[in-house]
């Protein structure tokens, strides 16, 4: 056998994220009788009549679609088909969503155990009014967007993260413990001119830290800055089975359209087997409770029976954070949110209704509807799924869902790349999310995104304003439609942006 030098393989990969090899043969859905499985095929065939809209299309987020009024509150609602038992624990969840929590010892002691370093009390505090966060404006901060660390895993194994600062950067501390630092942002103009001449200006986010309190990053640390995403509909894309979201990836792009969509492995599960990644930016959480527990234990500081890390995202670099005092209160449990506060906050997440789309029949939006097919841009943003049939989860189970994402992970080119330093070492990580790759974001609910906040921002790291700016910084695998969307001209852009509007 000759060497012809090391080279990358799957079964060497010692990431979180699996390279499992593209096959043949795609799976099939196994909820499903084979009549089942051919109507399923009809219902989410791509329609090519956009004289009228289609059945149910309206109601984007199947059953439970809300068609409450799409005011500020237009994303806060409770899906429409939850039984009494799921509208209690819907309240008790959002509650608990909503709920400050305070630093040990406290008189509340039910609610302590906050840091001892984090980045918000509350998880309303970053998904506003259960939309997504905002930007910083000018020199004041805003913790919705949040600074992430990655570290190339093959100089070190474990959780990834800077060595001394953990997996992102807390701009806050408990009494007596210094806050980590501060998210130092500036933007460069960029202009573009589209085809008709309409000039429009892109902000191009320049990142650094300010004031760091435990010396210096590690050199091979990255920066990865992530705006706090909307919570609509997670429990319908937790409900779409894997052989579908399969179905539309193509990662060495065989049918040579340009897309390849890359479906993002984690590490086996409790079932030994990989288990896809569907939230986050990079798709790198399988399950909403998964990263709520994330959330609980990186963004707040507090401990659940899924991450027992009562000191959050402390390292064993940050002894002062380490001999803080902990929430965790003996007689209620072992972590500091007991049994069922995880339940609950997840049952909530799940369970927020899509708003039913607005004017579905308008002649601008069925226009812009075609245009946004033509461009290509459903070859990413997937209309249409049926979820999987699952007796323990009804108001989920097999429903059409139009969540416009196909939940892989796709290289959307260097403008849209994560920061990283040029003292990087190469890494081989080959099977992890590559800098410029980034998850299909869901369309649903963008209409009412500025409408909940008006300082609601689009993209990653929310540095789109407009959703034609959004458009605008695609490139790699989007650069074509991309360049589509630039040549319309005034008219059919802005109904393709109506389209957008409806959703
Ligand atoms: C400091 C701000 C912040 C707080 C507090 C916060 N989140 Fe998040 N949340 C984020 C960011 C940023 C992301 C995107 C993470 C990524 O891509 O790495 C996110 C992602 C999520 C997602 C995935 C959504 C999707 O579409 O993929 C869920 C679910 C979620 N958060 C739930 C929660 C819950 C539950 C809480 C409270 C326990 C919470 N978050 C608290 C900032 C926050
Ligand atoms: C190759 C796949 C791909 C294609 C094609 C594509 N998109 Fe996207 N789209 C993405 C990804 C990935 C993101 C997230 C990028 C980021 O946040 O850095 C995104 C983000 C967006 C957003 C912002 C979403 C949010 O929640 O902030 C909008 C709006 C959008 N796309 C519209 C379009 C339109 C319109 C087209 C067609 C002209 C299009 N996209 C074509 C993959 C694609």
């Amino acid at each position: 056998m000759a060497w012809a030098g090391w080279r990358f393989s799957a079964a060497d990969d010692p990431m979180p994220v699996l390279a499992v090899p593209h096959s043949e043969k795609a799976p099939q859905r196994t909820d499903l009788s084979e009549k089942d499985r051919r109507r399923v095929a009809d219902v989410v065939r791509p329609t090519h009549d956009f004289s009228r809209p289609e059945p149910f299309e309206a109601m984007a987020g199947g059953a439970g679609t809300s068609t409450a009024k799409p005011d500020r509150a237009g994303l806060t609602h409770p899906a429409g088909n939850l039984d009494g038992g799921g509208e209690e624990s819907f309240r008790l969840g959002s509650a608990l969503f909503e709920k400050l929590w305070v630093s040990s010892p406290s008189s509340t002691q039910a609610s302590d155990g906050l840091g001892p370093l984090y980045n918000a009390r509350s998880c309303e505090t970053c998904h506003i009014r259960d939309g997504r966060g905002r930007p910083p404006a000018g020199a004041a901060g805003s913790p919705s967007l949040v600074l992430k660390f990655s570290f190339p895993d093959t100089l070190r194994s474990g959780a990834g993260g800077d060595p001394v600062y953990g997996r992102q950067l807390q701009d806050s501390g408990v009494p007596g413990l210094p806050a980590e630092g501060h998210l130092a942002l500036r933007y460069e103009e960029l202009l573009v001119t589209l085809a008709d001449g309409e000039r429009v200006s892109l902000r191009r986010p320049v990142y650094g830290i300010e004031g760091l309190s435990y010396g210096a990053l590690d050199s091979a640390t990255r920066l990865s800055p992530r705006l706090a995403p909307p919570m609509t509909g997670l429990g319908l894309l937790e409900a779409i089975d894997v052989a579908d979201i399969l179905a539309h990836a193509d990662p060495d792009d065989r049918d040579g359209d340009g897309i390849s969509g890359r479906p993002s492995w984690l590490a086996p599960g409790a079932s030994g087997a990989p288990v896809l990644g569907r939230f986050g930016w990079k798709a790198q959480a399988a399950t909403v409770r998964a990263q709520a527990a994330d959330a609980f234990a990186t963004d707040i500081g507090i401990s659940t029976p899924d991450d027992m890390r009562s000191h959050g995202d402390c390292t064993a670099r940050q002894p002062q954070c380490l001999a803080m005092e902990d929430g965790v209160q003996e007689r209620l449990g072992p972590s500091e949110a007991p049994d069922p506060v995880l339940d609950l906050v997840a049952f909530y997440a799940r369970h927020l209704a899509v708003p039913a789309r607005r004017n579905v029949a308008a002649p601008a939006v069925l226009k812009g509807k075609r245009l946004f097919s033509d461009s290509g841009c459903t070859s990413c943003h997937v209309p249409k799924f049926v979820t999987r049939r699952d007796p323990t989860s009804p108001s989920t189970a097999f429903q059409l869902i139009l969540p416009y994402s196909d939940l892989l992970l796709h290289d959307m080119g260097e403008g849209l790349s994560d920061t990283v330093p040029a003292s990087a070492p190469g890494s081989t990580d080959e099977a992890k999310p590559l800098p410029g790759e980034w998850r299909t974001p869901p369309l649903w609910g963008i209409g009412l995104a500025q409408t909940v906040d008006a300082r609601a921002g689009f993209l990653h790291d929310g540095r789109a304003q407009t959703l034609t700016e959004a458009v605008l910084w695609h490139g790699g695998e989007a650069q074509a439609a991309r360049d589509r969307f630039v040549s319309l001209d005034a008219a059919d852009r802005r109904a393709l942006l109506a389209f957008l509007e409806s959703l």
